[in-house]
């Protein structure tokens, strides 16, 4: 199933996915079970974790949350780049989670005994299809350049491989990160993607473009995924 969701503003949309996120956890058989998500990083999130905390804080059900990250840049957390302080500032500081429902990637660690380390927690603690840990809500961003999460144009083979996280290096800082690949992208029960300004029009646009799939892993992400929904502000002329 592909889903798109548009609204006129970050805002607008950031409360769309919200709405929806908790509508989906409203609807799962077990009320009391535990809902895994994985947050990205960047900068795009910042407004949907304001929105969280604005609207919606008192409806969420935050005891039931795990909260993970999709990707973290190899610096310390307290560094600007660091997707985890993002969260923390605009998130986390403000809602009910204890610490033990929170489970950051440590940049600061050798990349990979991390990818190891989180590998490892990632498979212990989530159920799994075969070898791949199934989170309920993977959020992703897309980058101008067609990469989501830390997966860059020409690092495909981060799509394909079996461990859940890897080391990656952007193309263009040479920034190391560790990235959930691509198959834990695909078979999460829902892979959403959060994508606002004009700036993401082009790659957006061209999504669900056959040959396009193999050169932006973000299309391959759309086109592969079973359940995928995207929420932007862009207005995308022809079905993505
Ligand atoms: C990261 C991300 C990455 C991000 C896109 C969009 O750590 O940078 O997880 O995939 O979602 O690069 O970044 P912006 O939100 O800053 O445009």
């Amino acid at each position: 199933m592909k889903q798109i969701h548009t609204g006129d503003s970050a805002r607008e949309v950031a409360g769309m996915l919200l709405k929806e996120m908790l509508a989906a956890i409203s609807r799962r058989s077990d009320s009391s079970a535990t809902v895994n998500i994985a947050l990205s990083g960047g900068s795009t999130p910042a407004i949907l974790f304001d929105v969280w905390v604005e609207r919606f804080r008192e409806v969420t059900p935050w005891e039931r949350l795990r909260l993970y990250w999709v990707d973290e840049r190899c610096v310390d957390s307290a560094d600007a780049a660091s997707n985890y302080r993002l969260a923390k500032e605009r998130l986390l500081d403000k809602v009910p989670l204890d610490a033990g429902q929170v489970f950051r990637i440590c940049g600061e660690c050798e990349p990979e005994e991390e990818v190891a380390r989180y590998a490892a927690l990632v498979l212990g603690n989530l159920p799994l299809c075969g070898r791949i840990p199934v989170f309920d809500f993977v959020l992703l961003g897309i980058g101008e350049d067609g990469h989501t999460s830390s997966v860059f144009p020409g690092q495909e083979k981060l799509l394909y491989t079996l461990s859940p996280y890897a080391v990656s290096t952007h193309p263009v800082s040479g920034q190391r990160r560790i990235a959930m690949t691509g198959e834990v992208m695909v078979h999460a029960r829902h892979t959403w993607f959060y994508v606002t300004g004009g700036n993401k029009a082009g790659i957006v646009r061209m999504l669900s473009c056959p040959d396009v799939r193999d050169r932006y892993p973000a299309a391959y992400i759309w086109q592969s995924a079973e359940r995928v929904e995207l929420f932007t502000d862009i207005r995308v002329v022809e079905p993505v």
